[in-house]
């Protein structure tokens, strides 16, 4: 009897010991919150455990409501599912973290937050206005506060105990290691762009030797130009083991040990993207050696302006 390939269960413990993170994620980076609960609904039916929020969003009340139907109308619990959620830019201030944590966890309708991350290492003006910006539309940073002090105000929510896990998202490898070396709790997860067009190995093998997850933001390469799921060697490798390119993509994002979180607004394709199973050795080192386009999609790690959510105005 064949046995039944179990790579879409892939849990990745964190570092902290505060359980594990399932490796197959959903990204609810849905413009629409109509559409994000819809696609939050069916990606728990299919059975993806983990799901990546964040203020910025805006659609952090959709997931919650979804969460919560789904919770009360299937075999699901709240402590089966994975969530993680985004302090943003302009909540950076110490005394600001807090209350914007409780009100993630008020608008996701949940008591505890699996992971909470620094959405990008770049502080604006504190204040509503997610995207602060003067007279000739240039962003308004803010100078009074470092990310270590913000990070420093996110170890306090772990031990408040409401925080299971802390990170940081679209960091470079020299700011991730500044925040390892200074932390009293070092980060469990890095949340980065990641996929076969843009792997970022050094990221990856920094992380493995300080124990912190990679989660793969995009890995489909946010379906822009030029697209992974073109790729000759992607294609090659799906005709041959029965796949799609998405799957491929995807189980080759779990094997060389990161999470990812995938987006659609597609039931098929949540499925499909869901319905992952391992490659054949010969097929990772094929993506590995034989893609060689290497480039970055998302500006957001140069700016801390996001390059795929609409401007809040
Ligand atoms: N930390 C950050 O700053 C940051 C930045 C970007 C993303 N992220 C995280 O990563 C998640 C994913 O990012 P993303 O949506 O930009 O990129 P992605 O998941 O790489 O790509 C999504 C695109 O691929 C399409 N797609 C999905 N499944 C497919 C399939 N099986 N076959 C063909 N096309 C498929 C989707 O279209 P349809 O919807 O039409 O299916 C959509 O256009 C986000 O939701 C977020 O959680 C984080």
């Amino acid at each position: 009897m064949e046995t039944p390939d179990t790579l879409r269960y892939t849990k990745i413990p964190l570092n902290n010991g505060s359980g594990a993170m399932p490796a197959v994620g959903f990204g609810t980076l849905i413009p629409d919150p109509a559409a994000t609960k819809q696609a939050t609904k069916t990606a728990l039916e299919v059975g993806f455990r983990h799901f990546d929020c964040a203020e910025r969003y805006r659609n952090e009340e959709a997931v919650g409501e979804a969460m919560q139907e789904v919770f009360k109308a299937a075999a699901i619990r709240r402590e089966d599912v994975f969530v993680t959620t985004k302090l943003w830019n302009t909540n950076h201030r110490p005394e600001r973290v807090k209350p914007a944590f409780d009100a993630s966890r008020r608008r996701l309708k949940i008591d505890t937050v699996d992971c909470y991350l620094i959405h990008t290492p770049f502080a604006f003006r504190p204040g509503d206005e997610q995207d602060p910006r003067d007279e000739r539309d240039q962003v308004i940073y803010d100078s009074g506060v470092t990310l270590v002090e913000t990070w420093r105000a996110l170890e306090r929510l772990v031990d408040e105990g409401k925080c299971k896990s802390i990170g940081l998202s679209d960091v470079t490898l020299d700011q991730l290691r500044e925040i390892v070396a200074a932390a009293r709790i070092k980060p469990a997860v890095a949340q980065v762009e990641c996929h076969p067009y843009f792997p970022q190995w050094d990221l990856l093998e920094f992380c493995r030797e300080n124990g912190i997850v990679v989660q793969a933001g995009a890995p489909l390469g946010h379906g822009m130009d030029p697209k992974v799921l073109d790729d000759p060697v992607i294609t090659a490798i799906a005709q041959r083991v029965h796949k799609t390119p998405a799957q491929v993509a995807l189980a080759w994002a779990v094997q060389r040990g990161t999470a990812f979180l995938v987006t659609s607004r597609t039931a098929s394709r949540i499925q499909e993207n869901f319905d992952i199973s391992s490659l054949p050795e010969d097929a990772m080192r094929e993506i590995r050696h034989d893609i060689t386009t290497n480039v970055r999609r998302n500006p957001v790690v140069e700016t801390g302006v996001p390059g795929f959510i609409p401007r809040a105005r």
